[in-house]
């Protein structure tokens, strides 16, 4: 490590910022994992589009945008920051389960790429709507593949028992309303199984059941310009400093080697989580250490407004103590000031001596941090600072 960083390789002038808490990112990581997505999808018809929910941070979304990668959107306001960043509305998907009149005028108004339709009341309001604006509008059909992804339940979503997509035995009748109604071309399926997943067992399920639909309809003559199979590549939470980058290559390999994409088809993912959680960590500061019957607290300047993810998922960061010169390890539990005792960011953390002005890191915080933020407790929303070794 080069002189200015400390001994976890953050930058010291990122230390010496005295407002507390905020999101700081390392442009490096994010740009070397674009670099690394730019070279495996360069040898096939596949599009990436950035999952902007993951981090809506103009600067985050116009790197992005930078390396040529399209955008997945979840609302109009999604819909608005991505053209701001510069992506082309031809690249941008845009999914959920309730989109609003005005959203649907919004996607259909910039002519987006794709509209991932998700119910049959859905696919008629964008069919009257593109109507009315004497429009089309493509879509594709949202299909729930009943896959469990093994991750957490909040945030699995391929499984029949939750509310995305259209079952598979009702995608025939679907199907062929679509392609009966006048303002819809029907471009293709979308497929999302959740998130966090880390093992490839269930993308290969994936890939069969896909393989098997397309199949059925090309025998029926039904071809599909593009498959989208969501995102939901998990990264390494427990080791942020060893695997800064997910596995992109064995995803991108297990797509390549077991779908049977037919001639002219296109294939597209729709990645958040892997593409910005490495390179966010949240900063914050330690206000108080305090000792309840034999417990040790670290009471930081950070909570659950700042990053939810650990109060509403039990999510577990690492956390780093970046000020700390003592070599004597201690047990704490980390938590924040809000007033909710799920408010907690690590229970039994080993850390060095800790003490009131230390900076602790909270890892792996690009995805789901700063853009799940809110003012709870009237609290201020964490800035977001950005680093880079080459642009100075
Ligand atoms: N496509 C669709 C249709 C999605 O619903 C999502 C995420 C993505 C793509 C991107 O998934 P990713 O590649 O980031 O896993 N707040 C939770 C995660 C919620 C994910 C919601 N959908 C968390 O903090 O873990």
């Amino acid at each position: 490590m080069g002189t200015g960083h400390n001994h976890h390789g953050f930058p010291m002038e990122i230390l010496q910022l005295t407002t507390t808490p905020f999101y700081y990112y390392d442009l490096d990581v994010l740009r070397t994992t674009l670099a690394e997505i730019r070279r495996l999808t360069a040898d096939g018809p596949y599009s990436v589009h950035y999952a902007v929910k993951a981090n809506g941070n103009p600067r985050i979304i116009s790197e992005i945008a930078q390396t040529g990668l399209g955008a997945d959107l979840v609302s109009g306001h999604e819909i608005e920051a991505a053209l701001a960043a510069g992506i082309p509305a031809s690249e941008m998907t845009y999914s959920g389960v309730g989109k609003t009149d005005w959203e649907i005028r919004t996607g259909i108004s910039h002519d987006i790429g794709c509209f991932n339709v998700e119910s049959v009341p859905e696919l008629e309001v964008i069919n009257a709507i593109a109507g009315e604006m004497d429009a089309t509008a493509r879509v594709a059909i949202r299909v729930n593949p009943d896959i469990d992804a093994h991750t957490h339940k909040y945030i699995t979503t391929g499984t029949a028992d939750n509310k995305f997509g259209i079952p598979l035995e009702s995608l025939q009748q679907v199907i062929g309303m679509a392609m009966s109604m006048p303002n819809i071309h029907l471009s293709g399926l979308h497929f999302h199984i959740g998130s966090q997943i880390t093992q490839m067992q269930p993308y290969e399920m994936l890939c069969d059941t896909i393989n098997g639909i397309l199949d059925q309809y090309e025998g029926q003559g039904i071809q599909f310009e593009i498959i989208n199979v969501g995102g939901g590549l998990g990264i390494d939470y427990d080791n942020p400093d060893t695997h800064p980058l997910p596995d992109l290559e064995r995803y991108f390999n297990t797509f390549k080697q077991r779908l049977h994409l037919r001639e002219g088809q296109r294939l597209h993912f729709e990645l958040g989580r892997a593409i910005v959680g490495g390179c966010g960590s949240l900063i914050c500061r330690v206000l108080y250490v305090k000792e309840n019957r034999g417990k040790r607290f670290v009471i930081v300047d950070a909570g659950m407004n700042d990053l939810l993810r650990p109060a509403l998922y039990g999510a577990h960061h690492q956390l780093q103590n970046l000020t700390s010169t003592s070599s004597d390890i201690e047990t704490y539990d980390v938590v924040g000031p809000v007033c909710e005792s799920s408010d907690v960011f690590a229970h039994d953390c080993r850390l060095p001596v800790t003490r009131r002005g230390d900076l602790i890191a909270i890892r792996s915080a690009g995805a789901y941090g700063e853009s799940m933020a809110s003012t709870y407790n009237m609290r201020s929303l964490p800035a977001g600072i950005f680093h880079s070794s080459i642009d100075k």
